[in-house]
């Protein structure tokens, strides 16, 4: 692949060896000198057109593990600000010779657009309701290591999926590897169409966590709700918040997963996200660092071999 804008154009075995390869990130990042030079000479910019903190901090510690010279362009003081379009914005970094773009954007499919704008790899950070492809790869890593498989689990995915672009990437990457997985929330949140993923549709907790191996909790994202029905949270709580007696349903040893930013007391009780016998949500943390290490090292390793065929060719 050029670029990483989404799951859906991976190939099973394009899944497996990525893990493969940020498997072996996660134990350099355990060694007392966490330093590769994957990406050295290379230049690493992030662009971030919404808040993030795991997502950032993970992909500006994974390039400079690895070697890399990495930006970090503050949007709020970029001439985004003054009225300058996103693609005018990509060709100007673009002149500047960068290697890999990480971008995060509101907008569903704006990352696809500036991948076809400029000549280096861009790596989509999550954008709009569409796909946040590291997110679902980090997730695969840490349901890999916890279940010692990534296949023929039952997974439920919990919440908000209507706005949720981890929820997609999930759907599209759990279904690949040939796990069942089973959504469940109140139906104005989970829109039936979400059945052409070949997943189960639950809107009562008991019954959709029953016998699964991995409950993975969402937020709220009021940000995309705009104007439509929001659901009161001490409500939303109760019915569909993860607390010890809805998770009593799932297997005896089912993993908790939270992809962050957590809302506690709304969409999971504190005590379950705390609880390193069931949470995994630390380690979803760790395989982040790990997983973008390994999805900036394999597209630099095509680039190298784009360029390298291509020296001489006037293009
Ligand atoms: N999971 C996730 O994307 O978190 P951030 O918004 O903090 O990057």
């Amino acid at each position: 692949q050029k670029h990483l804008l989404g799951i859906e154009p991976l190939h099973p075995d394009e899944i497996t060896a990525l893990l493969d390869v940020a498997d072996r990130y996660v134990d350099l990042s355990r060694q007392p000198n966490k330093h590769s030079d994957a990406l050295k000479g290379l230049t690493q910019i992030n662009m971030f057109f919404e808040n993030s903190t795991r997502t950032q901090s993970s992909f500006e510690l994974a390039g400079k593990r690895l070697g890399a010279d990495v930006m970090n362009m503050a949007m709020q003081a970029s001439s985004i600000k003054k009225g300058e379009t996103l693609i005018d914005t990509a060709l100007t970094l673009n002149a500047m010779h960068p290697d890999l773009l990480v971008v995060r954007h509101p907008h569903s499919g704006a990352v696809d657009l500036l991948a076809q704008k400029v000549n280096c790899a861009v790596l989509n950070a999550g954008d709009g309701r569409h796909e946040h492809p590291t997110q679902a790869l980090l997730d695969a890593l840490t349901i890999r290591r916890a279940k010692g498989r990534l296949h023929r689990l039952n997974i439920a995915i919990c919440g908000d999926i209507a706005h949720s672009r981890v929820a997609r990437s999930n759907l599209m990457l759990l279904g690949k590897m040939e796990n069942r997985v089973r959504l469940v929330g109140p139906p104005t949140l989970v829109p039936q169409q979400f059945r052409e993923f070949g997943c189960e549709i639950y809107d009562d907790m008991a019954e959709g966590l029953k016998d699964v191996d991995v409950v993975m909790m969402l937020r709220l994202q009021k940000e995309r709700m705009d104007g439509g029905f929001i659901p009161s949270e001490r409500e939303y709580f109760y019915r569909y918040g993860l607390d010890a007696d809805k998770l009593a349903h799932a297997k005896p040893d089912a993993i908790v997963m939270h992809p962050g930013p957590m809302n506690r007391g709304v969409e999971i009780d504190g005590t379950i996200a705390d609880d390193i016998n069931r949470s995994v949500i630390q380690e979803q943390v760790e395989m982040g660092v790990a997983v973008r290490m390994a999805a900036m090292d394999l597209l630099a390793r095509n680039l190298r071999t784009d360029r390298e065929a291509n020296k001489g060719v006037m293009v």
